[in-house]
């Protein structure tokens, strides 16, 4: 378990796909001193168009796109994106938006140290096919009169691992998928990763291989 009571900075590395709001939230929470003894040392992108590789740039953070169309194959895209965290050498991996399955050697190399932030209270409204909006347009199809965030340990399934962190956003009524989305953004997912971050970084959440399966 690697915590900053060991006086070392916790390394993390960022995976984004699109837009990147939920990585400004990390940088803005780091700049202004919410998230303690952090350094984003890397941001990586499955997209070479995603904003939030420009939300990297201007903060001066290193940022890579590791693109599938790269590569001939799953195998070798999947192998890119290995080797592309490892140069990075990050204590911890956060999915922000990234909306690509992690091959089994990833969750292997860095079992218990990759965290994700998904928009609703799982095991509600996740699994295969719930990302972005279609989360919130099943949330009001459904009716639930509360919906909200969850960010929780990556393992091999989708959405699946233990979770570390929710927080509750009431749905309103009128509400659209995109008014619910951006409400569910800014009351909750934008507020528990970062601290969940911050409280990995102090050392309250012990993060790290706890099966002591191949490191
Ligand atoms: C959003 O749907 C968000 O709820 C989920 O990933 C999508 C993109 O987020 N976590 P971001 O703006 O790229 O962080």
């Amino acid at each position: 378990m690697l915590s900053a009571e060991d006086g070392k900075e916790l390394k993390v590395a960022v995976m984004v796909s699109g837009g990147g709001t939920n990585l400004q939230a990390i940088i803005d929470a780091v700049k202004e001193g919410r998230i303690h003894d952090t350094k984003i040392v890397r941001v990586i992108s499955n997209k070479a168009d995603a904003y939030a590789l420009k939300r990297a740039e201007d903060a001066g953070i290193e940022a890579t796109a590791v693109t599938r169309s790269e590569y001939g194959s799953k195998e070798a895209f999947d192998k890119a994106l290995l080797e592309a965290l490892e140069e990075a050498g990050p204590d911890l991996v956060v999915l922000a938006g990234f909306l690509v399955v992690l091959s089994p050697g990833i969750i292997r190399k860095y079992r218990g140290r990759i965290i994700n932030i998904h928009p609703s209270l799982i095991p509600s409204f996740c699994g295969e096919g719930y990302y972005g909006l279609r989360v919130h347009e099943e949330a009001l199809k459904r009716g639930v009169r509360v919906t909200g965030a969850t960010v929780h340990f990556v393992d091999e399934g989708c959405d699946t691992g233990p979770i570390i962190m929710q927080k509750a956003v009431e749905v309103m009524p009128g509400d659209t998928p995109e008014i619910l989305q951006r409400r569910v953004m800014e009351q909750a997912e934008w507020k528990i990763l970062p601290e969940t971050i911050d409280r990995i970084a102090r050392g309250e959440i012990a993060i790290g291989d706890v099966s002591g399966g191949e490191s």
